[in-house]
Order: structure tokens, then sequence, then C-alpha cells
């Protein structure tokens, strides 16, 4: 590599010097408008950097001096909604829950923030349409199958306190025994036919016979002698085609032996009186309201 810089031919800059096989580099200065631009992007930096938050410290950038904040912004938006949901939200809070649905401005109101609400807090367990997960112990909120209440009111509790939770000690409760440990493999054998009898599915009827006498003896007082439920105690009916575990033999054995124990949330601790009553009012308008 040659490093005379004056090989030029006249009229022409000099050369950096470098050489490669011949080939010349020219030290043509920058232009000046690129030049100029160059210093004002600089300048422009510096300034943006003065004016608005930029310089990262240990927990948080520097604020600039105009204070701009996104995040501010966003607090004051959510501000300025729940200004104006203000007013209908304190008539929701103070409306009987029955009449919800007779007034046309807190329905309309209650549905959409509702609906809002739904997809937040309850969409992960009974599904983005409500209608819960088949067999997974998540109910169908759409249907007018209800284990502890369809109206307004149920709906109201039950998502206020929630269901066998710890945490409310107003929870909705109660327990299935774990008849594993109560009956013979033989009795629940027969049980489970007369609960496949009692759905009008296929059953062994040998079976399903003494099956109804381990019924009305065991499980009556919850299921009822009918075996039709009873919301009071969240006992599912089970005579509809509507299983909350599964209506298979294998699904009611296992029901049956270890029992179960589904739990929801409360929510009076996450979620507003508003709130609650907005998705309470959501779910019963859903279809299977009382
Ligand atoms: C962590 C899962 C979970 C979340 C989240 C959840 N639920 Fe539930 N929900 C359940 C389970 C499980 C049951 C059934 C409990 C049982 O077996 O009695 C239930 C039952 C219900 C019932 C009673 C249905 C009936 O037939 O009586 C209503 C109403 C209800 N949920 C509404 C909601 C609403 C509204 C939200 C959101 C604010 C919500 N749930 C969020 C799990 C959840
Ligand atoms: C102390 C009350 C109680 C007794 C007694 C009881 N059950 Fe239950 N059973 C319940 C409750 C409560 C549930 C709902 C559990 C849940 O939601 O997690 C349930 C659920 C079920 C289910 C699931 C239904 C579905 O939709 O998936 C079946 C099946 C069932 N019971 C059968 C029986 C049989 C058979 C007996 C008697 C051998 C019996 N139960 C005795 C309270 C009881």
């Amino acid at each position: 590599m040659s490093t005379d810089k004056t090989n030029n031919k006249p009229g022409e800059v000099e050369t950096t010097g470098h050489s490669w096989d011949g080939i010349e580099e020219f030290n043509n200065p920058l232009p000046r408008w690129w030049l100029w631009t160059f210093y004002a992007c600089i300048v422009y930096a510096l300034l943006y950097s003065i004016a608005y938050p930029a310089w990262p410290l240990v927990k948080k950038a520097t604020p600039g001096i105009l204070g701009y904040s996104t995040r501010a912004n966003v607090a004051k938006e959510i501000e300025r909604f729940d200004a104006m949901n203000a007013p209908i939200e304190a008539r929701l809070v103070s409306a009987e829950l029955t009449e919800i649905p007779g007034d046309p401005e807190l329905m309309n109101y209650s549905v959409n923030a509702g609906a809002a609400v739904f997809q937040t807090w309850c969409a992960q367990c009974h599904g983005s349409g409500a209608a819960g997960v088949q067999a997974s112990g998540y109910p169908n909120l759409l249907d007018d199958d209800w284990l502890w209440g369809g109206t307004i009111e149920d709906i109201h509790l039950t998502i206020t306190h929630g269901i066998r939770n710890e945490q409310d000690p107003d929870a909705r409760y109660s327990e299935m025994p774990v008849f594993g440990e109560i009956l013979e493999e033989g009795e629940i054998a027969q049980v489970v036919q007369y609960v496949r009898k009692l759905s009008g599915q296929d059953h062994d009827a040998a079976l399903a016979a003494p099956g109804e006498t381990v019924f009305l003896d065991n499980c009556a007082a919850c299921h009822m002698e009918d075996g039709t439920g009873d919301r009071f105690q969240g006992a599912p009916n089970l005579t509809d085609a509507i299983w909350l575990y599964g209506g298979s033999e294998d699904a009611i054995t296992f029901t049956v032996t270890n029992a179960r124990f589904g739990v929801m949330p409360t929510w009076q601790a996450r979620l507003s009186e508003a709130d609650i009553r907005a998705v309470a009012t959501y779910v019963h308008q859903l279809g299977g309201g009382e």
C-alpha cells in the first residue's frame, strides 16, 4: 500500500494515500449540507433530552423540563372516564338489583361495562363466550342450569363472595363426601348406574336397581330424592344432560369415589361494587337469567 498523498492529477483533490492494486481513495471533504444537518441533529438531540424524559438513571429516566409523561397521560384519561362514569355508577350501586334489568340506561351501561369485566377477570375460567369448559368443573353461564341460583341476586352473591375459597368467610360452601372411604366398590358401581339412569343414559339395569337404595341413603340429602339437586348446597341436578365434571361412567365413578371441590375466587376484594353489579347483570342477561 502506497502512502504518497500527492500522486493526483492537476485539478483533483489529494488522495488519502491509500492505494490497493492501483485503486486510490480521494480525500473529498464532507458536503456542507450533510455536515450542517449532522450538527443540527446533535443539537436537536441535546435539546430533546433536556426537554423530554431521556437519560436512564437507576430507577427512572430523567423527567425532562416539559414534564411530559405517557404514564401520567394514561392516568389522566382513566380519571376522565371515571369521572364521566361516576354518576351512572353511583346510580347502579344504589339501585335495587332487581330493578336493573328494567332500567334501560343502567342495563346498557352494565352490559357494556360487565362484558369488559368478564373478558378481563372471568373468561380464563368460564371461556370468553361464557360457555364454560366441558367437563372441567367450570360451568357454562349461558344456560339456565344453575348450581347456586340464577336470579340476579343469586348471581351477585356468588360473584361477590366466590365459591369454596378460603379467603372469604361468606363464600358459598358445601362439600360432597369422599364416598371411596364410605361405600363399598360394589355400591359405588351400583349408584353410578343409577345416576346414569337418572340422566337418561345407557345403564346396567341390574346394578341401577340396588343403586337406587344406595342413592336414597347416601345422596338424596344433597341431590334430592329425585336427583334434581339443591341450589342451597350447590349440589348439581343429576337428571339433566348438563355435566359439570362429565357424565360418562368413568367420570361419575371418579366424582363419587373422590368427590369434587370446585373453587371460585372471591371478587369483592378485587372489583368495585359497581363492577360486580355490572358483571352480574351481564351474566344474568346472557340467556339463563331467572
Ligand atoms: C379461577 C377460575 C374462575 C374464575 C376466574 C371465575 N370463576 Fe366463576 N366459577 C368457577 C368455578 C370452578 C365455578 C363452579 C364452582 C362449583 O362447582 O360450585 C364457578 C361458578 C360461577 C357461577 C355460578 C354458576 C351457577 O351455576 O350457579 C357464576 C355466576 C360465576 N362463576 C361467575 C363468574 C364471574 C362473573 C367471574 C368473573 C368476575 C368468574 N366467575 C370468574 C371458577 C372461576
Ligand atoms: C353433602 C352433599 C352431597 C352428598 C351427600 C352427595 N353429593 Fe354429589 N355433589 C355435591 C356437590 C356440592 C357437588 C358439586 C361439587 C362441585 O361443584 O365441585 C356434587 C357433584 C356431584 C356429581 C357431579 C355432577 C356433574 O354435573 O358433573 C355427581 C355425579 C354426584 N355429585 C353424585 C353423587 C352421588 C352418586 C352421591 C351419593 C353416593 C352424592 N353425589 C352425594 C354434594 C353432595
